[in-house]
């Protein structure tokens, strides 16, 4: 049988997600984790230590000296940009964690780097990976909903975010970008118009600039209506990180996912926490759920095996839905993304 080179893959940022990302490539058979990067130097040397790769301070030093074919951009929201600019530039195929950017014009400097270089790019909405939220867009595609009348979606999260996130990014750009993306995915139009409302002081008082609970309408080309839920305000002793939920409501059918209750919970003397068994679990050495599955896509992408789950401008247009919500809410007004 003819050898298959492996992918020579880099990650850039190693914390939580580059973290994962890194170590679900350590164990994909067609991947060579070769190299990690962050600016704090220690992060990435205890992550590369890890997993066998070579350690970076600076991007540029990677994506000139460690002869990579992809790179995942796994930096601060904010903090996209300069990476996949650099890893374009110098040819590496991208997969950048989302938001996409945090604003239009960094999304727009990053898929431009991505055509001239003429580079793969993958977002990485996540949720187009979880096998429920990717089972539930089949039976609409299929037509099984009939036309979807509403989809009704809640991120809700606990405190603890904020011990890492510290109020650096906005609630509907972090969180809400995963169901604004998926509402398009599943009622297959685009939204035309968006109000809402944000709620604010708890996280204020506590040093982060930033919302508790944000509420949205958003109103689709098709007539279709889009609530969407989000705080991130759980107290630390909820039993999992956050409750995640969509209902879909079609002329012919409907569905519902819930993620909290993942089918594993672990009670000790004060409370019972819910395990994870879809997002990222481990089995033998073997990791699944819907972080690999992403990873995975990814490969077959840079191979040319299988076009985009997600293109581009289905980032960039849930970036201007969370931009809306954000303006709607500050504004009071109705707002086009
Ligand atoms: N898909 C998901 O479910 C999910 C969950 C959490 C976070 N995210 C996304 O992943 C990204 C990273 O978030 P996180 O939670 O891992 O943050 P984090 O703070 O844990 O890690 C970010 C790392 O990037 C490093 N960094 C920043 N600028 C850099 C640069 N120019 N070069 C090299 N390193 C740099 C920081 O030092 C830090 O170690 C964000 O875009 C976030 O929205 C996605």
């Amino acid at each position: 049988m003819a050898r298959v080179e492996r992918l020579r893959v880099g990650v850039v940022g190693a914390g939580v997600m580059g973290e994962r990302h890194a170590r679900i490539y350590a164990a994909l058979p067609e991947v060579e984790l070769v190299a990690v990067c962050d600016v704090r130097e220690d992060a990435a040397r205890r992550l590369a230590q890890a997993t066998g790769a070579a350690a970076y301070a600076d991007v540029a030093a990677m994506v000139g000296g460690a002869r990579l074919d992809a790179v995942s951009v796994c930096t601060s929201d904010e903090a996209h940009r300069a990476p996949c600019e650099a890893a374009a530039r110098a040819g590496l195929h991208l997969l950048v964690e989302k938001p996409i950017a945090t604003t239009l014009a960094d999304a727009d400097a990053i898929v431009e780097a991505a055509d001239r270089a003429g580079v793969a790019l993958l977002v990485g909405h996540c949720l187009r990976f979880d096998p429920r939220y990717h089972a539930a867009q089949a039976a609409i595609a299929a037509g099984e909903l009939g036309t979807v009348q509403t989809v009704y979606t809640r991120r809700s999260n606990t405190v603890a975010a904020q011990d890492r996130l510290r109020g650096r990014c906005s609630l509907p750009l972090f969180l809400g970008v995963h169901d604004y993306d998926v509402m398009r995915w599943f009622v297959g139009s685009e939204v035309v118009e968006v109000t809402a409302a944000a709620k604010r002081g708890l996280l204020e008082r506590r040093g982060y600039p930033v919302e508790d609970a944000s509420g949205a309408l958003l109103r689709f080309a098709s007539g279709a209506l889009g609530i969407a839920e989000l705080n991130w305000i759980l107290p630390r002793g909820f039993p999992a990180s956050g409750d995640h939920r969509a209902d879909v409501v079609g002329d012919r059918g409907s569905l519902q996912i819930a993620t909290l209750e993942t089918g594993l919970s672990r009670t000790d003397e004060t409370r019972t926490v819910r395990l994870d068994a879809h997002a990222a679990p481990e089995v033998h050495g073997h990791h699944g759920g819907m972080f690999h599955f992403e990873l995975a896509h990814f490969v077959d992408v840079v191979r040319r095996r299988a076009p985009a789950a997600i293109a581009p401008a289905d980032a960039v247009a849930a970036l201007r839905v969370a931009l809306a919500v954000e303006r709607a809410a500050a504004t009071g007004a109705r707002v086009a993304p």
